[in-house]
């Protein structure tokens, strides 16, 4: 599995339901690299998206302990533990699984992830309610990808990122091909 998703300094990724930030060209590449493969995410982000429901041309998986949940065609588990078994059941065709969040899965499954493409914006909000492990400080992830500074204006806010990837270091992959695709020809020297 990998984690894809979106951070400031800190590694706060919400407040209030929502992202902290925006990025056009973030949500391209984010779109790009996930579509036709499968997302697996908590209720609450699902929800999150426009019309709170799936998008297209993706398999949604939606962790809830609500076995009553019904969101158009995502595909609903109610225990976390029987995510390996679902995924084993209906990615017959070997296609990629992503972690799109939020805090709460992303604190339960990050062991489970053997990469993490972590948009990096470089700011510190002061205002976030949901945040995810710093990869930096964890001693089993380490970076080994980083492209180059991007930058983006919205009104008077400036955005100065960097699409990074972390590798964990307890799986052993003897390429990163497997990640998906290799958009960040930066390394960190
Ligand atoms: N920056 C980014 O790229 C990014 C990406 C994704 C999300 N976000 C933000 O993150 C926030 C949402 O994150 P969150 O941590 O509050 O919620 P979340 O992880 O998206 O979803 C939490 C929900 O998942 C279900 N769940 C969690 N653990 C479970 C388990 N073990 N078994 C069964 N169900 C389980 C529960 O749903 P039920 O209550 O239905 O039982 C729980 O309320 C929002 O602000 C969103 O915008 C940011």
């Amino acid at each position: 599995m990998i984690l894809i998703i979106g951070v400031d300094r800190n590694f706060s990724i919400g407040v209030d339901g929502d992202m902290l930030f925006h990025l056009k060209k973030d949500l391209k590449r984010f779109k790009e690299i996930t579509s036709g493969h499968i997302m697996v995410m908590g209720r609450k982000t699902l929800e999150s998206l426009p019309g709170s429901k799936p998008l297209p041309n993706r398999t949604h998986v939606v962790i809830t302990r609500d076995g009553n949940y019904v969101n158009h065609d995502a595909i609903v588990v109610t225990d976390v533990s029987k995510l390996d078994d679902k995924l084993k059941e209906i990615n017959v065709d070997n296609k990629k699984v992503f972690l799109i969040g939020g805090g709460n899965l992303v604190d339960q499954l990050i062991d489970k992830c053997e990469y993490a493409y972590i948009t990096l914006v470089d700011k510190a909000y002061e205002r976030f309610d949901t945040a995810i492990p710093n990869l930096e400080k964890l001693e089993n992830w380490e970076l080994i990808e980083q492209s180059d500074l991007q930058t983006e204006i919205q009104g008077d806010d400036v955005f100065e990122y960097t699409y990074n990837v972390y590798k964990n270091k307890n799986f052993s992959s003897p390429n990163f091909s497997q990640a998906g695709p290799q958009t960040f020809p930066q390394k960190r020297s």
